[in-house]
């Protein structure tokens, strides 16, 4: 038997992107396979915390051992994610959509010769982080993601403060790194604390990595 040293906390993940629709049939979409949060919720099962993962649309299982919450949009995203709260821990891996379109058609858009392509009229979306690091019920412990192709330590920090979360895990997306949808990372763990930069590894061994961290900062806490 492995210790447990996350028994007893309630942790809410985040993972894969979300869909915003233009119509029934086309969507707006962030690249995200759902591997590394994925990992990350199954990670923390197994240190005995109880998992609440609200994923967006993704091709990979549920992990075992974790109570698994589908949605499409960041707003139902959202909205599961602030109906799990309160929560110990909330860990937001989650490429979420920036912007959706205002309206989605209810019918299929057509494409109609010599009218050209529909302007599509965008608004932002909540952001799901910053609104649980700001939020009331706010967890002890507030993890966000940056995954940047430039400046990568300079917006993690700059992102601390901005989505009131205590850790920023900053990771290099840039297409040449093979990071999205592969298999392996290489991340830095920026908070108040200053940064620490962990070598490439698997996502899973990722996943472990941070989710030990998770339990040493909880256990500072009382349960
Ligand atoms: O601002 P940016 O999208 O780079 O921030 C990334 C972090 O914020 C990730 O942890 C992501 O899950 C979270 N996020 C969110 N809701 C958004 C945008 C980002 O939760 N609308």
């Amino acid at each position: 038997e492995r210790p447990k040293p996350l028994a007893g906390r309630r942790i809410i993940v985040t993972s894969g992107p979300t869909h915003e629709p233009i119509d029934p049939v086309r969507y707006i979409a962030n690249r995200s396979s759902g591997k590394q949060g994925h990992a990350i919720a199954a990670a923390l099962a197994r240190l005995g915390a109880d998992v609440r993962l609200v994923s967006g649309p993704v091709t990979i299982a549920d992990p075992t051992g974790v109570d698994t919450l589908h949605v499409e949009t960041a707003r139902e995203m959202r909205d599961a994610v602030e109906k799990l709260l309160p929560a110990d821990a909330a860990v937001m891996v989650a490429a979420v959509a920036d912007w959706r379109t205002e309206n989605s058609a209810g019918e299929k858009i057509k494409k109609v010769a010599g009218e050209g392509p529909p302007a599509l009229q965008m608004v932002e979306n909540p952001d799901i982080l910053a609104g649980v690091g700001h939020h009331r019920k706010r967890p002890w412990l507030v993890v966000g993601f940056a995954a940047e192709t430039q400046s990568v330590v300079e917006n993690a920090k700059a992102k601390l403060g901005k989505k009131g979360a205590d850790i920023i895990v900053a990771n290099d997306v840039s297409p040449e790194g093979g990071v999205m949808g592969g298999d392996r990372n290489r991340v830095r763990i920026v908070s108040k604390a200053g940064i620490e930069e962990w070598p490439e590894m698997g996502k899973d061994e990722v996943a472990e990595r941070l989710a030990g961290l998770i339990a040493e900062r909880l256990q500072t806490i009382e349960v």
